[in-house]
């Protein structure tokens, strides 16, 4: 037995109907250390991690676990081992108290005048509190958990572990449901646990996490172990890249600006919402022909009415939109797509696709009622599949039946891909993409990015809103701040360093 290692997996295969999630996956563990399992989207992470758990049995392989070949068939046998996991999904019940949650299935037995048994509440609870002093996991023991935030419910379900003597901790992308803050936190105590001497695996498709706190990193790709790497001597590129299978290289190619004419000229719009209250307030900018300009701002500053005002979604109290020279503030939505506006919205379950459509219907949405796509009334396949043929390829979209697949089943990464490709495929002059790659993972967001750039290098005038600021610097040649419904600065993006923009978000004026 070889005592470094507290868990082997050895030659895994787990297959589903049409799809082999892993494919003869080996690793080994050491005990102590925080093992990061990475890879994009449907890799094959959590279904690995699932039968670590007990929560299915390989087609093949065999798990090893300090020394001995174990066979896993549920949860308890998992937990007989010391092995504990935070799913994705929490698995709590929510009309419970968190120290009944805590206990569940393992309730301290007391028995009443020796005999009659009865659970020992209070024990519990105060063991619950022990634990959560120690390890930093602020917690009302006496809570209902539908009352409590996400962050808090992370940490019962980590107390959970700890209560029943986990010793091999599994976190399914943990930080997903977390604000910066309280990711912050949560790595801290991952950090802690394992100087407790726990064995952390970290399923995660981030890598600043995996730098900050991994010792090691287990790379999946199309359900393949791609390579197992010491964090330590390896750079994110370098993960970044092993991860989707090609080289992931940050966008410094940029050709320099070389502006044209102005093509959305935005002058002193007001907006005002329901409440009568201005939450756009006198914003001028202009956005020229080849030139990205990007509206950076702090979520809730005005950034989403002021793009549903130009596109229309929204009544200008105020105020004037020229488009390519025309007046088209008064125009209605379907007006201003003719006259050359593509957007990408940011909610695009609600407004990008309709997702009981097929793949193919979804990228023809704003063409489909023109000639190739329909003559005299008559819709023509074959229009519409070489149309998704062709923008499937150009744009990465993955997918299991290719134009035919119903976009509900599409990963949201592929979803998006979808919306972008079909914008940028209406040759509009002016393009408009509100946080184009929120909740993506790093191959989508690269796709992503190089096609706006080369919009840009085409020509194309783009108005770019995004919370993210490495984004916005890593695309823009202006760049807008928005603070409390006004434009707060407009600035070449060349002359701004990401601090300043982060200090005129925060409403500091200079
Ligand atoms: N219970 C299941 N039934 C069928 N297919 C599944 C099931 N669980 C996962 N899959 C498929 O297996 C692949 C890997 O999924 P998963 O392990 O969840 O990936 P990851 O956690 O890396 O995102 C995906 O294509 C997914 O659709
Ligand atoms: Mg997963």
């Amino acid at each position: 037995m070889n005592d470094a290692y507290i868990v082997e997996m050895r030659h895994i295969t787990k297959k589903f109907p049409g799809i082999v999630a892993n494919d003869d996956i080996s690793l080994h563990i050491r005990r102590g250390e925080i093992f990061a399992l990475l890879g994009e989207n449907g890799a094959g992470k959590s279904t690995l991690m699932s039968m670590l758990f007990g929560m299915y049995e390989p087609d093949a392989g065999e798990i090893v676990v300090r020394g001995k070949p174990v066979k896993l068939s549920s949860s308890n046998d998992a937990a007989a081992l010391n092995i504990g996991m935070v799913h994705q999904h929490f698995k709590l019940v929510q009309n419970y108290t968190v120290t009944e949650n805590i206990v569940l299935g393992v309730e301290p037995e007391k028995r009443l005048f020796g005999c009659i048994p009865y659970v020992d509440t209070k024990n519990a609870v105060e063991q619950i509190r022990n634990l959560s002093k120690s390890y930093g996991l602020e917690v009302d023991p006496n809570a209902i958990i539908e009352q409590l935030p996400v962050s808090t419910q992370q940490r019962v379900e980590i107390l959970k572990m700890l209560y029943r003597d986990a010793e091999i901790l599994i976190f399914d992308e943990p930080t997903a449901v977390l604000t910066p803050q309280e990711i912050e936190y949560l790595l801290q105590i991952m950090q802690d646990l394992r100087k407790s001497g726990k064995t952390i695996i970290l399923i995660t498709h981030k890598l600043e996490e995996i730098k900050k706190i991994a010792d090691r990193c287990a790379i999946l790709l199309h359900g393949k172990l791609v390579q197992i790497l010491d964090v330590a001597a390896t750079t994110t590129r370098e993960m970044a890249s092993l991860m989707v299978g090609r080289d992931i290289s940050p966008i410094i190619e940029k050709a320099p600006p070389n502006f044209g004419d102005v093509v959305l000229d935005v002058r002193h719009i007001t907006v005002h919402n329901e409440d009568a209250f201005d939450v756009v307030k006198d914003v001028s900018f202009a956005v020229r022909a080849n030139e990205i300009f990007a509206i950076a701002g702090v979520s809730g500053n005005g950034q989403v009415e002021l793009t549903d005002a130009i596109c229309g979604l929204t009544k200008i109290t105020s105020g004037t939109v020229m488009l390519s020279g025309v007046d088209i503030t008064q125009h209605s939505i379907r007006q201003r797509i003719e006259a050359g506006i593509a957007y990408t919205p940011e909610d695009r379950h609600r407004f990008g696709v309709v997702l009981d459509f097929t793949l193919q219907d979804n990228l023809a949405l704003k063409t489909y009622y023109k000639s190739p796509f329909s003559r005299n009334g008559i819709l023509n396949q074959e229009t519409f599949e070489a149309c998704s043929a062709s923008l499937t390829q150009k744009f990465d979209i993955r997918s299991a039946q290719g134009g035919r697949t119903i976009t509900r089943s599409m990963s949201g990464g592929n979803q998006q891909k979808a919306i972008v490709a079909r914008e940028i495929a209406r040759d509009a002059p002016l393009l408009i993409f509100v946080q184009p790659t929120r909740g993506l993972d790093i191959g989508a967001i690269d796709t992503i990015h190089r096609q706006i750039l080369a919009e840009r290098d085409k020509g194309k005038a783009i108005l770019l809103i995004s919370l993210e600021l490495e984004e916005i610097m890593a695309l823009s040649d202006t760049i807008g701040v928005m603070y409390n419904g006004e434009l707060l600065k407009v600035a070449d993006a060349a002359t701004l360093s990401t601090n300043e923009v982060g200090k005129y978000m925060m409403g500091v004026r200079t």
